[in-house]
């Protein structure tokens, strides 16, 4: 198998690894089949401005290097423009993903949804074209 040096590169250095204190929203996702799971915390101000992003996970390289982008990715953007980090522009960002290892993306965008879905329910703001997120990404058919 393949990984792209950018992969490599996010896998021995990953950023935002931790957690939050006081989340805006935190979000946790599995996936059945591998039996990995991610957590995405995320600190947003009152302008719905994502200041920071942190996840925890026992994923697997893959995922390790795809939450790292993704929460890089998401800083800095507002609650809306999250949700064009879709895990194929996570992808791109490392110069792919062998196929096999394309679900390991969907983990960190979904948590990452979860995170926002619970800031939506703590705050009561709407998110436009956000969906209820799902506990297992085997659920979702990308
Ligand atoms: Fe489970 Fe990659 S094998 S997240």
């Amino acid at each position: 198998m393949e990984y792209s040096a950018k992969v490599m590169e996010h896998f021995m250095n990953p950023r935002n690894v931790g957690e939050m204190e006081k989340p805006s929203g935190v979000g946790t996702v599995g996936n059945a089949k591998c039996g990995d799971i991610m957590k995405v915390y995320l600190d947003i101000d009152k302008d719905g401005v994502i200041h920071d992003a942190k996840f925890k996970t026992f994923g697997c390289g893959a995922a390790v290097a795809t939450s790292s982008m993704a929460t890089e990715l998401v800083k800095g953007k507002t609650v809306n423009e999250a949700l064009e980090v879709t895990n194929k522009a996570v992808m791109e960002a490392l110069d792919g993903l062998p196929p096999v290892k394309v679900h390991c993306s969907c983990l960190a965008e979904e948590a990452i949804h979860a995170a926002l879905w619970d800031y939506c329910e703590k705050t009561g703001r709407k998110i436009e074209g956000l969906k209820k997120p799902v506990n297992d990404i085997d659920e979702l058919h990308h």
